[in-house]
């Protein structure tokens, strides 16, 4: 068994004196990076513009944008076509006011405090409500000083049984939000449970529940409120969806716009959207073992015959799920390459046969390859028995994000 050598400790000679370590930097310097591709961003952004179809795109950038960084994202989408923003926390908004949004912004998480309610206010957000107590919260927000109306936007619930004013409910709410001094209802929306699948019936009935529900609204002028319906698989199939059932002025996107496909027969290629982050990792240690090796905790997975482990510095403290042993593969050396043995929290061991990988090759876990090549994250999730959300927001705070402008050069990369 033979173990290279680490190629860091050649190069510390060279390197002038280290900068003091900012201790609020929570990303490390190790060879991981999430590459953020604005590009790819904006591709996706006139995408959901042009599938509107004149209907404002509200980009939804909960969860720090999906794990690929919320300021960043933000000012990318607003600067691409997308008019207002959707968060879910009072923080997630603040964060972008902080870095100068002056875009609408939605909380779709609502207000459950007297604290909560005056901070959504001070910070010029949208919060969602779903009953008398969001009501009374709003109003109570209000600054007596205060030049504006606090806008508020309804949730109904029309099926996805999850929040939202029930849709017998819905009009009494709206009527009692329309009545309150100081308050403006600015939007009213619903949420579909299965625009993924491909029956189209259950989205079309949750269509016309909203229809049902908002027909007390102002057909048009200042005093009708925004209504929205459609997600990202919502956003695909707008006319089979809406058509006959609502009229609707906005649409809000989520995981199309960072590059993956809502459903799962139809790849991203398909539906001509780019991959926006894309996940890279150099290789950290190699060793020759030879058939009957034990690799990794618990001697899991034994070699059958001798092959080469590569070493990746990632591990299930970065967002690797731990349910990928045995089944999930990453690029390294021109081909997919299974994982092998269980997922340490900050480790994951590569079986690349009997390619020359080297201490410093680059793997390409998700995204884009060096070489142009697309590694769906879709797929790395599927292996592991989830979906691309939850891989993209579990991506840890230990791994660089970076920006770029289409695929990161060379010299970017070190
Ligand atoms: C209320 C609401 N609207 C829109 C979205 C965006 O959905 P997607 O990412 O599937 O486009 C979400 C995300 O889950 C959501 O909760």
């Amino acid at each position: 068994m033979s173990q290279s050598k680490s190629q860091a400790s050649n190069d510390v000679a060279s390197v002038g004196p280290a900068s003091p370590v900012d201790p609020n930097d929570r990303a490390e310097q190790r060879p991981v990076w999430a590459w953020i591709d604005r590009s790819a961003l904006r591709h996706n952004c006139r995408r959901a513009v042009t599938l509107a179809d004149g209907r404002d795109v509200i980009g939804v950038v909960k969860a720090d944008a999906y794990g690929h960084g919320a300021e960043v994202v933000a000012q990318t989408m607003l600067a691409s076509g997308v008019k207002r923003l959707a968060v879910v926390s009072i923080g997630e908004g603040a964060t972008l006011r902080n870095a100068g949004i002056t875009a609408p912004i939605l909380l779709l998480g609502g207000i459950q405090s007297r604290v909560a309610a005056i901070q959504s206010s001070q910070h010029n957000l949208t919060p969602v409500i779903d009953d008398e107590q969001g009501l009374l919260l709003a109003s109570g927000s209000l600054d007596s000083e205060a030049k504006r109306a606090v806008e508020v936007e309804i949730e109904v619930d029309t099926g996805m049984r999850r929040m939202g004013v029930l849709e017998d409910d819905a009009a009494g709410l709206i009527e009692k939000v329309m009545a309150a001094p100081g308050l403006r209802l600015s939007g009213v929306y619903t949420h579909l449970a299965r625009a993924d699948e491909a029956d189209p019936e259950p989205s079309r009935a949750q269509c016309l529940a909203l229809a049902k529900a908002i027909r007390g609204l102002p057909e048009s002028g200042a005093g009708r409120p925004s209504i929205h319906v459609v997600n990202s698989g919502g956003l695909f199939r707008l006319n089979e969806f809406e058509s006959g059932q609502i009229e609707t002025d906005a649409v809000r996107p989520g995981l199309m716009l960072y590059g993956l496909s809502p459903f799962a027969d139809r790849s991203a290629v398909e539906l001509d959207l780019q991959p926006v982050m894309t996940l890279e990792a150099q290789v950290v240690a190699t060793r020759r073992v030879s058939a009957g090796t034990a690799v990794g905790y618990g001697g899991e997975w034994v070699a059958p015959v001798d092959t080469t482990i590569a070493t990746l510095p990632l591990g299930y403290a970065d967002g690797m799920p731990r349910a990928l042993k045995g089944r999930g593969k990453i690029f390294l050396a021109g081909e997919m390459r299974p994982i092998v043995g269980r997922i340490s929290m900050d480790s994951l061991c590569l079986d690349v046969g009997d390619a020359a990988v080297e201490v410093g090759d680059l793997a390409t876990v998700f995204g884009l390859t060096p070489g142009g090549e697309r590694v769906p994250v879709e797929k790395f999730a599927e292996d592991a028995g989830t979906i691309g959300y939850e891989i993209l927001v579990g991506i840890g705070q230990r791994v660089q994000r970076r920006t770029t402008d289409g695929s990161p050069t060379e010299r970017a990369r070190k």
